[in-house]
C-alpha cells in the first residue's frame, strides 16, 4: 500500500533580497496578494488538497506569521462588540483553518536545509513542501494534481513548467522523459538529471522545478549527504539528484498559472489578475485600470 501524505512543509525563512525592503522586517510569505498574505493562499491550496497537518519553517521575524494563523482575542472581541460579523468570522476561519505546528531555520542556509529542519516533525512519511511564494492559480490546486501522480506511482513528484530559454538561468531545470499516464503522455516525466540554476546552452530542457513538491522520506537522508552547493546553501536541486541515484523521482508538467511573488513584477501580475477576478473589487478596479493613460 502507497503511504497517505498528510503533512506539508512550509519553507518561510529565506531572506527575500529580490523583495527588500519590504522583507527587511516580515518575511515575503506575508506579503498580501489583494488581501491576503501569499501563505494563506499556499495554506488553503494544501487543505483544498486534503492535506492535515502544516509545518511552517520560520526563520527572523517569525512572530507575524505564527500570529496570522493564531487566535487573535483582542481582535475578535472588537469585531464582535462592533457587531463586524462578517470580519469577524474571517479572522476566525484562519485560527480555525488547520494544524499547524513551526520550526525554526536559524540562519538561511538554503531550501534543503529548510526543509531537514522539519524532518522530526515529519517522521517516516511521505510528505509536500509548498513555496508559498510560488501563487498557482488552477481549478484543481496544484497540490492535489501532483497527489494524484505520488498516490499511483508511490514515488517522489515534482511540479514542472515550461519555461522560456532567458528564464532558464532562475530555475531547477531537470532532464526527463514523457510517461503515459492516464491515457496522455504530455504531463507526467520520469526525471533523469536535476541541475541547479544552469546557463540556457548547458540547459538539459526549459522544464523548471516550480514550489510544489512531494517526498518521500528518503530526501532527508540525501539532504544530510550532500554538502553546501556553489552560492554556499544546501539546495533542494542537488538532494534530490542524490535520491535519484537510488530512488525514482517522477515530475509533473501542472495544469493552471502560476506567478513569481516573490519577484516585484511577478507580485504585481499577481495582484492585478486576483483583485480583477474579486467580485467585490473586480468592476471598479477594471474601470480604474481603464482610465489610464497607457
Ligand atoms: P528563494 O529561492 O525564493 O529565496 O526561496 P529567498 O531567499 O527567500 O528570496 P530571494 O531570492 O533572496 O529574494 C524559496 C523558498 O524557500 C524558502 C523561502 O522562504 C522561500 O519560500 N527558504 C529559502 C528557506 O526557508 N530557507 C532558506 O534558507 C532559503
Amino acid at each position: 500500500m502507497i503511504p497517505k501524505v498528510r503533512k506539508a512543509v512550509f519553507p518561510a525563512a529565506g531572506l527575500g533580497t529580490r523583495f527588500l525592503p519590504a522583507t527587511k522586517a516580515q518575511p515575503k510569505e506575508m506579503l498580501p496578494l489583494v488581501d491576503k498574505p501569499l501563505i494563506q493562499y499556499a495554506v488553503e491550496e494544501a487543505k483544498q488538497s486534503g492535506i492535515q497537518n502544516i509545518i511552517i519553517v520560520t526563520g527572523r521575524n517569525k512572530s507575524s506569521i505564527e500570529d496570522h494563523f493564531d487566535v487573535s482575542y483582542e481582535l475578535e472581541h472588537e469585531l464582535r462588540k462592533k457587531d463586524k460579523t462578517d470580519l469577524l468570522r474571517i479572522v476566525q476561519e484562519i485560527s480555525d483553518l488547520i494544524d499547524v505546528a513551526y520550526v525554526r531555520q536559524k540562519e538561511a542556509l538554503g531550501l534543503g536545509h529548510a526543509v531537514l529542519r522539519a524532518r522530526e516533525l515529519v517522521g517516516p512519511e511521505p510528505f509536500a513542501v509548498v513555496l508559498s511564494d510560488d501563487v498557482i492559480d488552477s481549478e484543481v490546486p496544484c497540490l492535489r494534481q501532483l497527489l494524484d501522480v505520488y498516490e499511483y506511482f508511490g514515488a517522489s513528484v515534482v511540479a514542472l513548467m515550461e519555461v522560456p530559454e532567458a528564464s532558464i538561468p532562475a530555475y531547477g531545470i531537470v532532464a526527463a522523459e514523457p510517461v503515459e499516464h492516464n491515457g496522455t503522455n504530455d504531463r507526467v516525466y520520469r526525471i533523469r538529471n536535476l541541475v541547479e540554476k544552469p546557463k540556457p546552452e548547458q540547459a538539459p530542457s526549459r522544464l523548471a522545478i516550480i514550489g510544489r513538491y512531494v517526498l518521500t522520506p528518503e530526501i532527508f537522508a540525501s539532504i544530510e549527504a550532500i554538502g553546501p552547493g556553489a552560492i554556499g546553501e544546501i539546495q533542494l536541486t542537488d538532494a534530490l539528484r542524490h535520491l535519484l541515484r537510488s530512488r525514482p523521482i517522477y515530475g509533473y508538467r501542472f495544469e493552471g498559472r502560476r506567478y513569481d511573488a516573490g519577484d516585484k513584477l511577478g507580485f504585481l501580475q499577481a495582484t492585478v489578475e486576483y483583485a480583477l477576478r474579486r467580485e467585490d473589487l473586480g468592476a471598479p478596479f477594471r474601470q480604474y485600470l481603464k482610465s489610464l493613460d497607457l
